[in-house]
């Protein structure tokens, strides 16, 4: 049982393990929801409005109508109330309770939301990781509970202890498991470009900008996996990794440096922008 983990359910303040949820929420029946992770460090949430924003952008695409006024509050009282050093909060809404199961849902159905506040420590981590197949919807971008694709790829990759996956389709990178991919080639940063395929990971966005007024040599496009055996740093971003170096690619003939200067320069950059 999970010990005092504060929680809201339907606008209610609880405790996480007090909250009882319907089978026929279309959360549990169809995946028929949305979701962010929002970050706190040093008693500072990290970019809330774009949290926020891309919230909404992904209620709009599913025709989701949220309150995105009554979504701030909550995730407010939520920090305001706990005194975490360090921490993200958790909040999903999804379309609604079902009276029958029905894929076509009632015009009349509202909203479910449901959001925790959890301690986590972030820890500067290297990752070990492995390659395989985007085999993810069509929707990448929308920001939905519907994750089977990333929890069957991560967890065909768990028993060789890997903690992330390299995703690509027909070859061509699109993203981590639950977090985007940056690589180095001798002085530039690549990115995949935003597409249907990949999330519009705040971090991500983040990261760019810093990138961008240091004028870093950078370019978002189409990448293969081929790219990365010439990558001398390959990196995760996400808004509970931060920025997360690889150091191991299994099967995958590649040499790693974890000194890479373009590594640590964003990892620098990064840190100070979030610690501000
Ligand atoms: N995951 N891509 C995917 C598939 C993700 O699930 C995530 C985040 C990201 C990075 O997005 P951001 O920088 O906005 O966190 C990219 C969250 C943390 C999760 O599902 O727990």
């Amino acid at each position: 049982m999970t010990e005092n983990i504060q929680a809201v359910y339907q606008g209610c303040f609880k405790d996480l393990n007090e909250i009882k949820v319907s089978p026929m929420s279309r959360a549990y029946l169809f995946s028929d929801s949305i979701y962010e992770v929002i970050p706190f460090q040093n008693r500072k949430l990290i970019c809330p409005q774009e949290h926020f924003r891309r919230l909404s952008h992904s209620a709009s695409e599913l025709k989701i109508i949220i309150d995105i006024q009554k979504v701030q509050e909550e995730v407010s009282h939520l920090f305001n109330n706990s005194s975490h050093e360090d921490g993200y909060i958790y909040y999903q809404i999804s379309r609604g309770v079902d009276d029958i199961r029905s894929h076509i849902y009632s015009p009349d159905i509202s909203n479910e939301t449901f959001g925790y506040l959890t301690p986590i420590k972030f820890l500067s981590k290297s990752l070990k990781v492995g390659i395989c197949e985007d085999i993810r919807w069509g929707r990448c971008d929308i920001k939905t509970t519907s994750l089977l694709g990333n929890v069957m790829q991560m967890n065909n990759f768990n028993n060789q202890n890997c903690d992330e996956i390299i995703m690509h389709r027909n070859n061509i990178i699109t993203e981590g498991g639950a977090s985007n991919i940056f690589f180095v080639i001798d002085k530039t940063i690549y990115t995949p470009k935003l597409s249907k395929n990949i999330l519009p990971g705040i971090t991500r966005d983040l990261l760019i900008d810093l990138i961008k007024e240091n004028k870093i040599s950078f370019e978002e496009g189409d990448f293969l996996i081929d790219d990365l055996t010439k990558a001398s740093s390959i990196w995760f971003t996400s808004s509970t990794k931060g920025i997360a170096d690889v150091t191991e690619v299994i099967d995958f003939n590649i040499n790693l440096d974890p000194n890479n200067e373009l590594l640590k320069k964003c990892k620098d950059l990064y840190n100070l922008k979030i610690s501000n």
